[in-house]
């Protein structure tokens, strides 16, 4: 996608944080393979030339020394301007990219817990940044996950135009104003690669995006809705104007009137405008050929650094407190034998088809018990309980299963349970209660007892 962009232009490729790890604190059991997937991360950001990048919490819990020495291996251009270790900035405050004449200015700061360093406020740091960069065409500051309060007072003093926030919650899709500058979200980790473009205006001052007529005209129909509907209510059963809402409604006419002036004309002063490139990254990109050798390379150490048992049944090992979907064969005869036919039965197939069996990030869903108490904990223990079987809905059943029964297992009563794994983001948000329970449920609900 990045070579995409830079064939229809200058580009300046950028990473602002969080990007290594994706959240803290790192279970001891998962560091080893979260390192070596962060090598694999930093050496896609090395084939993609980038240019300015940031580190954030997340990524220091992979280890200080470790990210610093995968900063060093791969080349990567961080910068950090609240940043210090041993009583010196290890990593520059800011760095000017050229591109087609124009200077371009970048701030980044750093956040979390630095062992061996200190993290300084913010301020300080991004304002003398900015004094010695010199002359620049825009500022761009980078930034890891931060409060919005620490944001907007960063924003309002400091001169910057636009902020690259790695904050998930913020929408990678529109500049947002904050202050006189404006925000856009990095995406969520990984998964997304946007754009966003900088276009100068002849004379132009400040910036704005290039759809805010559009915007401001949205703001202006909203706000002249709300008037609308406090007309509706202003008048009380008694014929009267109810002053209450008759004091709202003064002062939504008033927004109404403010919002229609804020509507920007022809001949006011031209800004430079920030639009958004279209092209977000999603499977109809191809991978990048030397990147896409370097993610099979990881997948295959993966998998020949272990392999995998051949594993038949669906038996938990010794030690568990779970037994496994063939000890309640027996008894439940008929709850089998529709299990068996669900995708539940063949979650870990799933898995293989992409080599992704050993991968921490993906294994908790598609076996059972993993990470919960009496259940597994590594990849590597998974063997008889992989894929999504009885326990995974009726709770660890090893007592219940011995003869004869010693303890009755739960059954699900609402979504709670399977909005464990159904969660929204990794099966993209098909998940329907009402559609999906008849799916998994033994027999139709109205014979069962
Ligand atoms: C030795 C036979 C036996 C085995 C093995 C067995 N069950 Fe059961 N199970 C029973 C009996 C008997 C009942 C009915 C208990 C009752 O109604 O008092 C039952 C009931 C249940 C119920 C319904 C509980 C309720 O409150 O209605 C669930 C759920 C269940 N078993 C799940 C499992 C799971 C999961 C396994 C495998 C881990 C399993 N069973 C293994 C004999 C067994
Ligand atoms: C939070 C739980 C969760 C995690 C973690 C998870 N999955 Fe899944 N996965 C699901 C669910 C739920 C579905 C079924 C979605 C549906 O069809 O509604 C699914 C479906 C799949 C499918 C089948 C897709 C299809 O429609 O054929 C594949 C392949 C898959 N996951 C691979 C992975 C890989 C690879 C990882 C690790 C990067 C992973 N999953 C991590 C919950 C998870
Ligand atoms: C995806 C979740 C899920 C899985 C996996 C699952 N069950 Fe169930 N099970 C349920 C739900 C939900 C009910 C309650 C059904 C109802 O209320 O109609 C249930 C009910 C039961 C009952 C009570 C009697 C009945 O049939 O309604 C038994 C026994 C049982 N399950 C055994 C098993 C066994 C054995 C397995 C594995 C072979 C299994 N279940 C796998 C969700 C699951
Ligand atoms: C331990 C994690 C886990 C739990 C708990 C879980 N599921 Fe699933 N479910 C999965 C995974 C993973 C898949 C995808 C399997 C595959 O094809 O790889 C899936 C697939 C399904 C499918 C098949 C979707 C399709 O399009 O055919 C249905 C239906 C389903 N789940 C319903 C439920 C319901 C209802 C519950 C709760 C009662 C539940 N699941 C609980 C992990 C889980």
């Amino acid at each position: 996608m990045i070579s995409l962009a830079r064939d229809a232009g200058p580009v300046v490729v950028l990473d602002a944080g969080q990007s290594l790890a994706p959240a803290t604190p790192i279970p001891e059991a998962e560091l080893a393979q979260r390192r070596a997937k962060a090598d694999l991360i930093a050496s896609a950001l090395e084939t993609s030339g980038i240019d300015v990048m940031t580190l954030g919490s997340h990524d220091w819990a992979l280890g200080v020394p470790e990210v610093r020495a995968l900063v060093t291996a791969h080349h990567l251009p961080v910068i950090a301007a609240n940043l210090t270790c041993d009583g010196a900035a290890p990593y520059p405050a800011y760095r000017v990219v050229e591109r087609a004449g124009r200077r371009i200015g970048f701030v980044g700061v750093t956040n979390g817990v630095v062992d061996g360093c200190v993290v300084g406020p913010l301020r300080d740091g991004v304002v003398s940044a900015i004094e010695s960069m010199g002359p620049v065409d825009a500022v761009v500051a980078l930034l890891p996950t931060e409060t919005p309060d620490t944001l907007k007072t960063l924003v309002g003093l400091s001169g910057i135009d636009l902020v690259i926030d790695a904050d998930p919650s913020r929408r990678p899709d529109a500049a947002e104003a904050l202050g006189r500058a404006w925000a856009v979200g990095a995406g969520k980790r990984g998964q997304m690669v946007g754009g966003t473009t900088l276009t100068w205006v002849e004379g132009g001052v400040g910036w704005a995006p290039d759809d805010d007529v559009k915007r401001a005209q949205g703001e202006v129909a909203r706000l002249q809705r709300r008037v609308d509907s406090l007309n509706k209510r202003l008048i009380l059963p008694n014929g009267q104007p109810d002053p209450k809402v008759a004091k709202l409604l003064d002062e939504a006419k008033h927004a109404v009137d403010q919002a229609t002036a804020n509507i920007p004309t022809d001949d006011s002063t031209p800004h430079n405008r920030i639009g958004k490139a279209n092209n977000l990254l999603d499977t109809s990109v191809a991978d990048e050929p030397t990147l896409a050798k370097a993610v099979e390379a990881f997948k295959a150490q993966n998998t020949t650094e272990a392999p995998p048992e051949p594993v038949t049944g669906h038996l938990a090992p010794e030690g568990s407190a779970y037994a496994g979907s063939d000890a309640c064969r027996a008894c439940h005869p008929d709850e089998f034998a529709q299990w068996v036919g669900t995708r539940h039965a063949t979650a870990w197939a799933s898995l293989l088809k992409d080599h992704r069996e050993r991968d921490q990030e993906c294994v908790s869903c598609h076996a059972t018990g993993v990470g919960l108490p009496g259940g597994l904990l590594a990849a590597s223990e998974i063997a008889g309980l992989r894929d999504v079987q009885c326990e995974s809905c009726h709770g660890p059943s090893k007592e219940h299963a011995s003869v004869p029964p010693s303890q009755r297992p739960p059954s699900p009563k609402d979504a709670t349970m399977c909005l464990t794994c159904h969660d929204g983001k990794r099966d993209e948000g098909r998940f329907d209660f009402k559609a999906y329970l008849p799916k998994v449920v033994h027999r139709p609900r109205q014979d069962s007892k």
